[in-house]
């Protein structure tokens, strides 16, 4: 097993494992000081492409913007999502996630659960590609935005899906939208980690859409917490640039190239 995923399983029960999703190098080398994990999240289409869903981002996106993420970490663990429709059976889900794998050189993928896609799971690791799970509200596979595991019956079902991931081999869990009843009982019944988006503080580690943090995205559920109001510090730089481009004080003599100087 590799070093990177070796340390995430040994977080479990000992230290919160950090993550964050990130889309191009900029980001990605601030993320990489202080994050565990770093997601190639197909949130990207809500967040950067502007689409109602996940639906629509392909192979080729995912691998693009991964190719830019990888040239900003140094240390973190680098999971990339497959896209919807990218592993809907064994041989696809094998032949894109290699490709995912050989391309971007990334140290794992994610795959979303429908309850039913355990078995690609399997096959992934069996050929030695490293997959991190993902239950509870499933962007790919459900239509509407529902609190998961509200009842015994729901919070059962959840865990035997979890449980189902973990014997398939994936070495992590996103829990996404679950009660804090189901997120204990899944994070204390699995030995691998569980990584917790609206999941409370109950998962052994978390996960946010890094511009929905610093509020950059406009989507902003009661679960994500605003760590910065960038969209108005960006405002504020472009209104000033403006101001001084129409007063012709931009650029001042000092902004000016001389000779060869860069
Ligand atoms: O696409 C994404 O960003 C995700 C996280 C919300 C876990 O799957």
């Amino acid at each position: 097993m590799k070093k990177k995923i070796k340390n995430i399983l040994n977080k479990k029960r000992k230290s919160r494992i950090v993550s964050l999703t990130a889309y191009s190098k900029n980001i990605a080398e601030i993320l990489d000081k202080y994050c565990d994990i770093v997601l190639v999240g197909d949130s990207m289409a809500n967040v950067l492409y502007g689409h109602k869903d996940t639906h629509k981002i392909t192979l080729q996106n995912i691998i693009q913007h991964t190719l830019s993420v990888k040239k900003g970490i140094k240390k973190s663990l680098l999971v990339v999502d497959m896209p919807k429709g990218s592993y809907s059976n064994k041989r696809l889900a094998l032949k894109n996630a290699r490709k995912i794998m050989n391309l971007t050189r990334c140290d794992a993928v994610k795959i979303e659960s429908n309850n039913k896609n355990f078995s690609i799971i399997y096959e992934l690791v069996k050929a030695k590609i490293p997959v991190m799970g993902h239950i509870g509200y499933t962007p790919q596979f459900q239509k509407k935005f529902k609190i998961q595991g509200d009842s015994i019956n729901a919070i059962n079902k959840l865990l035997k899906e979890a449980l189902t991931i973990e014997k398939a081999g994936a070495f992590s869990i996103v829990l996404e939208c679950l009660t804090p009843k189901a997120s204990k009982l899944i994070t204390n019944n699995l030995k691998i980690p569980t990584i917790g988006i609206g999941s409370s503080s109950n998962c052994d580690g978390q996960i946010l859409v890094t511009d929905d943090m610093l509020g950059m995205s406009g989507f902003y559920p009661k679960f994500v917490k605003k760590y910065a109001l960038l969209n108005r510090i960006i405002e504020k730089a472009v209104k000033k640039y403006t101001r001084e481009v129409k007063l012709k004080k931009f650029p001042a003599t000092k902004n000016f190239l001389n000779g060869r100087k860069y």
